[in-house]
């Protein structure tokens, strides 16, 4: 039988337990991939006890917290801290989602944090999503309409319409932050996605194909109109799962095929 070993540089080693807690009878570890690929070691779990009443209630502000008191060396994206950016998109617990909107009580036991998976990592628990960035670039996020608003100003639109953007409950395509807990739960996108654009990307594509105002709806499909960009997707459904949003990239993608078979 073949026997598959991972690269030595690839296996993850146990790192430091760094004790911050003080004693406090109200602690919990979190277990932190730590990686540097500067340095030419391997990965790494560090593990980190600290004292829960000393910082807020998000996994976000305990990282912030080990960052800013424990171990200045510890890096990760953030900004808004109000599930608004998308940039503290991460792997908590198994699952990818927003550190700002995952409450550490919600979290039994140790706390594991690794960077979004299936990407290279660039440093800690910060993912290279170049990629994906390209791929959005590529399809063209922009209002395409070469016609002047009727009333010389703005385009409006009915509530039936901006609906399609929105979600009557906010949970349409337009709601996206493009954090890409999707694309990196997406087995067909792992494997792929070099040349499948993935959910976040698609979904994207259906905020403007659905788009009323949007004149190149023929234009991004014919765009799409390839055996990988979109039909890789086979509703596996994890992207629709994991979106800390409660979005539906699957619904999305779904849209565009039935929109493909319409155009003919
Ligand atoms: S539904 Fe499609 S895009 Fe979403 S996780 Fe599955 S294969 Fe990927
Ligand atoms: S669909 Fe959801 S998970 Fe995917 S990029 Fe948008 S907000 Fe993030
Ligand atoms: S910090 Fe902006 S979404 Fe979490």
């Amino acid at each position: 039988m073949a026997q598959f070993a991972l690269p030595k540089n690839s296996k993850i080693k146990t790192g430091q337990l760094i004790d911050a807690s003080n004693g406090s009878e109200n602690s919990k570890i979190f277990k932190v991939y730590r990686y540097d690929p500067d340095s030419g070691d391997n990965p790494r779990w560090d593990k980190y006890k600290i004292d829960l009443n000393a910082c807020g209630p998000m996994v976000l502000d305990a990282i912030i917290y080990i960052k800013d008191k424990v171990d200045s060396t510890l890096t990760f994206r953030r900004s808004c801290r109000e599930g608004i950016c998308g940039s503290c998109a991460m792997n908590i617990d198994g699952t990818n989602t927003l550190a700002c909107l995952q409450a550490i009580e919600d979290v039994k036991g140790e706390v594991q944090i690794s960077p979004l998976p299936h990407r290279p990592v660039v440093k800690d628990l910060v993912p290279d999503v170049n990629k994906i960035y390209e791929q959005y670039a590529e399809i063209q996020p922009w209002l395409k309409n070469n016609d002047l608003p009727e009333d010389g100003k703005e385009r409006l639109q009915s509530a039936e319409d901006a609906n399609l953007l929105n979600g009557g409950d906010g949970h349409g395509p337009a709601a996206c932050i493009l954090c890409f807990c999707c694309s990196t739960s997406c087995p067909s996108y792992w494997w792929n996605g070099d040349k499948f654009m993935g959910p976040a990307v698609l979904l994207q594509a259906y905020r403007w194909i659905a788009d009323t105002r949007d004149d190149a709806t023929q234009e991004r499909l014919d765009a799409l109109e390839d055996p990988f960009k979109l039909y890789r997707c086979h509703t596996i459904m994890n992207c629709t799962k994991t979106c800390p949003k409660g979005l539906n990239p699957a619904l999305a993608i779904a849209e565009i095929k039935k929109q493909m078979v319409a155009k003919g």
